[in-house]
C-alpha cells in the first residue's frame, strides 16, 4: 500500500469527470487500498479517485469517530438513487486544505455501489455519512464544494487556494 499525493484546487484534473470501472480487478483493489491509506494518512473522512489523479468512479469513506474502530466503506460505480430533506453542514475537502464552509445538502440519501470485492450493495445514509457520500460523489463528476458557495465566499476560497498554490503565506487564515 502507498500514500498517494492528493491534488489540490485549482488543479484542473479535479474538474474532469471520472468514468465507470469496468471490472474490479486486483489493480482496482490496489488503488482502493492506496486510496484508503491516503485518506487515513491525511487524515480525512472521504477521498475520491479524482483527488489522486485517477479518473475512475471510486471513492472511500470512513466516518468512524477518533476512538472508534475504523469503518471503511468502498464505493465503486456509485449511484445516489434518492435524496430526502435538507441540511447545512460544515464541510472540508482534502483538496482544499484549511477550508471549512457551510454547504447545503440532502439530509438522507440512498446509494448503490459495488464494494471492494465487486459485490453490489445498497446503503441508507444520514448525517456525516450522507454528507460524505454526496460530497465524494460530486468529485466523480468534476464538481467541488466551492460550486455550492455564494459568489463572494467562492471568490475568497479561490484566492486563498491560489495563494497557497503560488507558495505564499495566506493572510486570510483563521
Ligand atoms: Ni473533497
Amino acid at each position: 500500500m502507498a500514500v498517494l499525493p492528493i491534488l489540490e484546487y485549482p488543479d484542473k484534473r479535479l474538474r474532469e469527470p471520472a468514468r465507470p470501472v469496468e471490472a474490479v480487478t486486483p489493480e482496482i483493489q490496489r488503488l482502493v487500498d492506496d486510496m484508503a491509506e491516503t485518506m487515513y494518512a491525511a487524515p480525512g473522512v472521504g477521498l475520491a479517485a479524482n483527488q489522486v489523479g485517477v479518473l475512475l468512479r471510486i471513492f472511500v469513506i470512513d466516518t468512524a469517530g477518533e476512538d472508534d474502530p475504523s469503518d471503511l466503506k468502498v464505493f465503486i460505480n456509485p449511484e445516489i438513487t434518492s435524496r430526502e430533506g435538507e441540511m447545512v453542514w460544515q464541510e472540508g475537502c482534502l483538496s482544499f486544505p484549511g477550508v471549512t464552509e457551510s454547504v447545503e445538502r440532502a439530509e438522507r440519501v440512498h446509494v448503490r455501489a459495488l464494494d471492494r470485492d465487486g459485490k453490489p450493495f445498497e446503503l441508507d445514509a444520514e448525517g456525516l455519512l450522507s454528507v460524505a457520500v454526496q460530497h465524494e460523489n460530486e468529485h466523480l463528476d468534476g464538481k467541488l464544494m466551492i460550486d455550492k458557495l455564494g459568489p463572494v465566499k467562492k471568490r475568497l476560497v479561490q484566492r486563498k487556494m491560489q495563494k497557497r498554490a503560488e507558495g505564499r503565506t495566506s493572510s486570510v487564515d483563521g
